[in-house]
C-alpha cells in the first residue's frame, strides 16, 4: 500500500478489526505485537512484526524497512482488576514502553498517532452521559496509565508537533459480521463472552457483580460500542490527522447503556439458551453507570455508530466464537 500504517497491539481483539478496517479503506496495516495478549491468527491484512515495544532497535528497524504514515497504538495490558495487584506491570507495559514508542516515532521522523485510551479514565463519574471535559479521576492503575498517556500526548504535541487522536472507548464488544475475528482474551473477563459461554455450558453459571446498584433493575449499566465502529473510528482519526486536522480526545461510544440485566437476557434471546446466573458481591471499581456523550466524535470525525443494538453485538459474538470451537464447548 502507499500508505503503511503501524499497528502496535494489531494482532488483539480491537487492533485486529482495526487493521481489516484500515485494510478495506486502502492502507497498508503492518502489525507490531508481542503476542502475550494478540494471536497470530487475527493477523490477516498485512505483515506481523513479532516484537515488544521495549526492543528499541528492533522496533526501529521496522519503521525503517515499512516507512509508516502513522502509528496506531492499541498495545497495552487492559484489565483494570488485574492493574490492582500488578500496578507496576501496567506502568511499565502502557505507560513506559508507549514513551519508548515515542521516543522510536521522534527517531523515526513519524509524528502521527492514534491511541487506544479508555473510558476508565473517568472513574466513578459525576453524571452521566459523561462528556469528555468530564474531570479524569481513575480509579485503577490501568486507567491511571491510560490518563498519564492522554497527558504525555498532550506535552508532546504541544512541544514537538506530535499530533494525535486518543480514543476513549467505552464497552468494545461484538465482532466482525464476517465471523472471522472473535474476541479472545485469556483470560476471559468480559461480560459479554463470559455470558455466551455460560450460555452454552462451556462455564460455570455467570456471576452477576451486584444487584443493588442505583440503577433500574440494580445492576451495572455499560455503553456497548461494537468492534466494528470502534474500527471506523480509528480509520477516522487517521484520515483526519493525514489531512492536517488538529489532535483531538474523543469518546466513543453510543450514548446509550444496557444494563448486565439486559445483557444476560439478550443472550439467552440471541442464543435460545438462558444464561444461568447467580448472585455475587461489587466488584471493586465499578461504577453504576458508564455512558458515553458521543457527540464530540461525531463533530470533528463523523463517526456513527452503525450498530447500536445490543441483539446485533450478541449474534455477531455468538458467529465469531463458533468459529472456535473450544469456545463454547463444555470444559
Ligand atoms: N460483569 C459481571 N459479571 C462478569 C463480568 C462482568 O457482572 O462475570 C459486569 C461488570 O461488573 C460490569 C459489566 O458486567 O458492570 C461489564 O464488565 P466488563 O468486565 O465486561 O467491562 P468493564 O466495564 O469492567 O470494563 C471495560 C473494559 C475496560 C474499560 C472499561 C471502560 O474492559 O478496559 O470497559 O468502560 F476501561
Amino acid at each position: 500500500s502507499q500508505y503503511p500504517v503501524l499497528v502496535t497491539g494489531g494482532a488483539g481483539f480491537v487492533g485486529s478489526h482495526a487493521c481489516k478496517a484500515l485494510a478495506r479503506a486502502g492502507y497498508g496495516p503492518v502489525v507490531y505485537d508481542s503476542l502475550v495478549g494478540g494471536v497470530a491468527e487475527a493477523v490477516q491484512w498485512g505483515p506481523l512484526e513479532k516484537g515488544c515495544l521495549s526492543e528499541r532497535d528492533r522496533l526501529l528497524s521496522v519503521f525503517d524497512r515499512y516507512r509508516p504514515v502513522a502509528v496506531l497504538h492499541f498495545a497495552g495490558f487492559i484489565e483494570a482488576g488485574e492493574s490492582v495487584h500488578a500496578p507496576r506491570r501496567f506502568y511499565r507495559n502502557n505507560v513506559a514502553l508507549t514513551l519508548a514508542l515515542l521516543d522510536v516515532m521522534r527517531a523515526s521522523g513519524v509524528d502521527i498517532l492514534v491511541f487506544s485510551s479508555s473510558a476508565a479514565v473517568y472513574g466513578m463519574p459525576d453524571a452521566v452521559p459523561i462528556p469528555e471535559n468530564h474531570p479524569l479521576h481513575p480509579v485503577s492503575p490501568y486507567g491511571w496509565t491510560k490518563a498519564m498517556v492522554e497527558q504525555m500526548l498532550a506535552d508532546a504535541a504541544a512541544a514537538e508537533g506530535l499530533r494525535y487522536a486518543a480514543l476513549r472507548y467505552f464497552n468494545a464488544s461484538g465482532a466482525h459480521p464476517d465471523g472471522d475475528l472473535a474476541e479472545n482474551h485469556a483470560p476471559e473477563t468480559h461480560l459479554i463472552p463470559l455470558a455466551i459461554q455460560a450460555a452454552f455450558g462451556a462455564r460455570p453459571p455467570l456471576s452477576v457483580f451486584g444487584t443493588d446498584y442505583d440503577t433500574p433493575d440494580g445492576t451495572c449499566i455499560r455503553d456497548y460500542v461494537h468492534v466494528c465502529d470502534l474500527a471506523d473510528a480509528h480509520v477516522l482519526a487517521l484520515r483526519h490527522l493525514l489531512e492536517g486536522g488538529d489532535s483531538l480526545v474523543v469518546n466513543l461510544g453510543v450514548g446509550r447503556g444496557a444494563s448486565v440485566r439486559d445483557v444476560v437476557d439478550t443472550v439467552g434471546a440471541v442464543t435460545g439458551r438462558p444464561v444461568p446466573t447467580m448472585v455475587a458481591p461489587r466488584r471493586p471499581g465499578d461504577p453504576a453507570v458508564l455512558v458515553a456523550d458521543p457527540r464530540r466524535a461525531e463533530g470533528l470525525l463523523g463517526w456513527r455508530p452503525r450498530y447500536t443494538v445490543l441483539s446485533d453485538h450478541v449474534a455477531h459474538a455468538v458467529a465469531a466464537l463458533r468459529s472456535r470451537p473450544a469456545a463454547l464447548s463444555p470444559g
